[in-house]
């Protein structure tokens, strides 16, 4: 039997930021080979955000930090854990420069490289952080600026993906109270990483003989994002000690509408609890979640639901959260940047 007094990472902020050039599938329809309708049918996705030459992941993920920080009610944080596939640079991670432009101090901070599952994984890195009782508060944030390593001419990426950041604050609380992380799930396979990947850059292969794109097995991924999201899913619940019936929400990674109700579907879980702002922002990667989390903290949530977060990802990996949803203030959550009464 689960004790309700056990210490527990709880969920205390939430905050969103998209960059403010919206780009329609119109748009994109007008640069490549594609359309409004097959976008939309295939992928769920209407319009993405896309950030300006100046703007760099970091300075997304401080626009989110900030807001996650004022909705948990300001002050300061002794870790930062930010998951990105786009730092500002290869070296050094951006996590320090987020941790020094939020004015947080010589606080520890440190990247997180999962793909789409890197909210995810900072979150469950950040749960057992605060479990081991060696941090108290811990801010974690999901940014991507994808539109800096997409081909252009490439049709089956360049539609899919936009720009954004999330974040969340976790504070050591009890488990028992609304908002605790109660399951927490992460797998990999590094067997199928050619699935999703950067050929170049690192330190196998130079980009004078590989691409410096993203490139994407679509129809490969699409199997696999399927299979491992109802897998991991099914052990949080189950180790959340719920049903499956319990679940109020899912919030999955926002790759493809399509892999979402796959998901629902194969749980028996009702599409009407899948939760999700895909059409308007697209496939943001590791701000996927904290972006569908704000979309339905303004419009679905309730103090006390449970709420299943789960995603995947390059590597391959994947990762699943299982946790009651907290008494949040609606300010500062919107995905949209607007103040929601
Ligand atoms: O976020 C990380 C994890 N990522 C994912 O989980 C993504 C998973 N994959 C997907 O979401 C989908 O596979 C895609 C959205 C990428 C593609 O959708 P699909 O339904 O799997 O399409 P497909 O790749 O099977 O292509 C179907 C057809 C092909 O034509 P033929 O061979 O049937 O004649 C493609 O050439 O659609 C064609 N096609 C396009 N047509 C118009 C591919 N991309 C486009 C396009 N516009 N943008």
């Amino acid at each position: 039997m689960r004790r309700d007094t056990g210490r527990a990472a709880v969920l205390t902020g939430l905050g969103g930021y998209v960059p403010e050039t919206v780009v329609s599938n119109r748009e994109i329809s007008s640069l490549l080979d594609t359309s409004d309708e097959w976008i939309f049918s295939r992928t769920g996705i209407r319009e993405r955000r896309v950030a300006d030459a100046d703007t760099s992941t970091g300075d997304l993920a401080v626009r989110a930090g900030a807001r996650a920080l004022e909705a948990a009610g300001g002050g300061g944080v002794d870790l930062i854990v930010l998951a990105t596939t786009t730092p500002d640079y290869p070296c050094p991670a951006t996590a320090p420069w987020v941790a020094d432009a939020l004015g947080l101090g010589p606080i520890p901070a440190y990247d997180v490289a999962a793909v789409c599952s890197g909210f995810v994984y900072a979150l469950g890195i950040a749960s057992a952080h605060i479990m081991s009782g060696q941090f108290e508060r811990v801010l974690v944030i999901g940014a991507d600026k994808f539109s800096s390593i997409l081909d252009p001419s490439d049709r089956t990426t360049m539609p899919i993906f936009g720009d954004g950041a999330g974040a969340a604050v976790l504070e050591a609380g009890s488990i028992g109270s609304p908002g605790a992380l109660l399951a927490v799930d992460l797998g990999s396979d590094g067997g199928n990483r050619r699935l999703i990947s950067v050929p170049s850059g690192g330190s196998r292969r130079s980009p004078a003989t590989s691409s410096r794109y993203f490139t994407m097995d679509g129809k490969a991924t699409y199997k696999q994002a399927i299979a491992h999201m109802t897998g991991s899913s099914r052990q949080v619940i189950a180790r959340a000690g719920w049903t499956v019936e319990d679940v109020d929400w899912v919030v999955g990674h926002q790759a493809n509408i399509r892999i979402l109700q796959g998901v629902a579907d194969e749980m028996s879980i009702s599409r009407d609890k899948l939760v999700s702002n895909i059409d308007v922002v697209g496939n943001t990667s590791a701000a996927s979640i904290p972006l569908a989390m704000c979309h339905g903290a303004v419009d679905a949530f309730g103090s006390g639901d449970l709420l299943v977060l789960t995603a995947f990802g390059g590597g391959l990996t994947w990762g699943s959260i299982a946790l009651t949803w907290p008494k949040m203030a609606a300010s500062y959550l919107s995905h949209t940047n607007r103040e929601v009464a």
